[in-house]
């Protein structure tokens, strides 16, 4: 058996907690950022174009996921100065789908040692085993993971789904409701499953506030400006 393997995180799970360097300084993860949302998302590594490519969208986005409460925190197997000369260039020279100049201003953790990407399952040998693979964890204001994403190192990342995946947990929390395929804000949601005979029948003679196509089929309206209000910032 293979030594030293850490099991990877999982939904529901505490986040990991390391302390790490960062091209902002230090970093207490995830116990400063406890109170709001997180995601913690890795490269394979620096000066590579598909890894550019993302950090320029996602820098592009930052002030759209802080509006919507979340901090952004990147990763890459890789020394701090490369990091710093990394990011230089990307702002000094890259122009990527017409966002050019950008600034990074999220950390992105130095993880040479790859100690962070070990205890985040980063790591997965049979696609390489010293690059990070695109893994994405979404982080709540209580420190559990709620959503883990994992791509290859050939595949860029589409940032309006996660976009979109922070949207639906936040609205999946405060209407305590699931959303359905491909649900954007101000589309129906989902009521979960009845959970007996008599709430299965009260619901298809049209008792509770949803349309239901069978019992275990409800959905419900939910107004766009509520949906918006409750997932911004706090
Ligand atoms: C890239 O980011 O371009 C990349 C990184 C590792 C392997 C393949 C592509």
């Amino acid at each position: 058996m293979e030594e030293n393997i850490i099991p990877m995180p999982r939904i529901g799970d505490k986040a990991p907690a390391f302390k790490a360097v960062t091209t902002q300084g230090e970093i207490d993860f995830p116990k400063q950022y406890e109170g709001e949302w997180v995601i913690l998302f890795s490269h394979p590594a620096d000066f590579t174009p598909v890894c550019t490519s993302e950090f320029i969208t996602f820098a592009s986005m930052e002030e759209q996921f802080a509006e919507a409460g979340c901090k952004l925190v990147g990763l890459s197997i890789d020394g701090l100065y490369s990091h710093i000369a990394w990011l230089r260039t990307i702002k000094e020279k890259i122009e990527y789908k017409g966002m050019k100049d950008v600034e990074v201003n999220f950390p992105l953790i130095e993880d040479i040692t790859m100690n962070v990407a070990k205890k985040y399952g980063m790591i997965q040998p049979n696609e390489d085993s010293t690059k990070a693979v695109r893994a994405v964890f979404f982080i709540d204001p209580k420190g559990v993971i709620r959503t883990i994403l994992y791509y290859p190192l050939s595949l860029g990342r589409n940032f309006d789904e996660l976009y979109r995946v922070l949207q639906a947990l936040k609205t999946a929390d405060a209407f305590d409701v699931a959303t359905p395929a491909d649900w954007r804000p101000g589309d129906d949601v989902i009521i979960g499953p009845a959970g007996s005979c008599g709430t299965a029948k009260d619901r298809m003679d049209g008792k509770e506030d949803m349309v239901c196509q069978d019992w275990f089929f409800c959905q419900k309206k939910m107004d766009k400006d509520a949906v918006l209000k409750a997932i911004a910032k706090k």
